[in-house]
């Protein structure tokens, strides 16, 4: 507990460097931790109670009601008010769900004198993002609990799937740009879930070689090898494409994003018709700078790997 009886917890969110939609059916995926997150911030009162963004519809509004009764209720917390501030781009695809219940489950466990990490945290986030997306790979919420670059891969049946923190020899640097809103994850996942369901074979052809760019990537990071890493995205793309998971608007983001020099970029996130794409650069700022002179709304962030001082 603070001095002032008050706790604080922060949800990163997160991009997939490689294989979304693959990982929903057990294949590894590698994702990073970003700068830019979720704080939730809570204080006693008579009432478990989340005060919930005007911003949000009443869809979203009631979801994360019930998503927080859920947490509150596993994580066994004394009664608290919860606020949140975020700085995160909101249904583009950055974890953004996932982000809101890891800053809540690390503020719910704290009050209740629980381990704000580890198991716990992996357990509470969980229910909550349940919630949100019915059955969701838990890609997200691990990576933004484990807060740095992790290679995950969901266990089959129930349970939390496993995750490991990928050390990187380089600066991991990603400029992210928001491509639009896009069709809920849900949607995008039943849809391609309908399609492997008719065809299979052929889609875990696909599955399995993305899951197979994942380890590739996730082994060039360690030792420092973004070329090769930034060659597997380039290579993921294109077979999310192949997938039916991305959209003009998307590719034409992708290959400006290869004009500027990318070493690799690609949709991240569920895909559909909108959300967000990456791109791997040595150093992104001279591409924010001129992306966002044309009216992009972009950011770098750095995955992983040694500071600058
Ligand atoms: C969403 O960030 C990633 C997907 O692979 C869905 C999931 O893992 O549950 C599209």
């Amino acid at each position: 507990a603070r001095k002032d009886g008050s706790w604080v917890g922060f949800g990163p969110g997160k991009v997939i460097l490689l294989g979304e939609h693959a990982v929903v059916y057990g294949y590894p995926a590698l994702a990073g931790a970003l700068s830019l997150g979720v704080t939730a911030r809570g204080e006693w009162a008579a009432r478990p109670k989340l005060v919930v963004p005007a911003s949000l519809n009443r869809t979203a509004r009631a979801a994360l009601e019930r998503a927080f009764a859920r947490a509150a209720r596993s994580s066994h917390a004394p009664p608290l008010r919860l606020t949140l501030e975020s700085t995160l781009p909101v249904a583009v695809g950055l974890g953004s769900s996932a982000a809101v219940a890891v800053a809540c489950a690390k503020v719910l466990l704290q009050a209740a004198g629980d381990r704000a990490q580890g198991k716990p945290l992996l357990r509470v986030a969980r229910e909550m993002e349940a919630e949100f997306h019915g059955t969701p790979s838990g890609v997200d919420h691990c990576c933004s609990a484990l807060g740095t670059l992790v290679r995950f891969q969901r266990r089959t049946g129930a349970g939390e799937g496993r995750a490991r923190a990928v050390p990187s020899r380089k600066p991991v640097k990603v400029l992210v740009a928001v491509a639009g809103l896009r069709t809920p994850t849900r949607t995008t996942v039943a849809a391609l879930r309908e399609r492997q369901a008719r065809w299979p074979e052929r889609y875990a052809r696909v599955f399995k070689e993305i899951g197979k760019l994942a380890d590739e990537g996730a082994r060039a990071v360690e030792e420092g090898d973004l070329e090769g890493l930034g060659d597997a995205m380039n290579l993921n793309h294109g077979l999310l494409s192949a997938l039916g998971l991305s959209s003009s608007a998307l590719d034409e983001c992708v290959y400006s994003l290869r004009r500027e020099g990318a070493l690799g970029a690609k949709l991240t996130g569920a895909g559909g018709d909108g959300g967000a794409v990456i791109g791997l650069f040595r150093e992104p700022e001279p591409a924010v700078a001129r992306l966002r002179r044309q009216g992009w709304t972009c950011f770098s962030s750095q995955l992983g790997g040694p500071l600058a001082l």
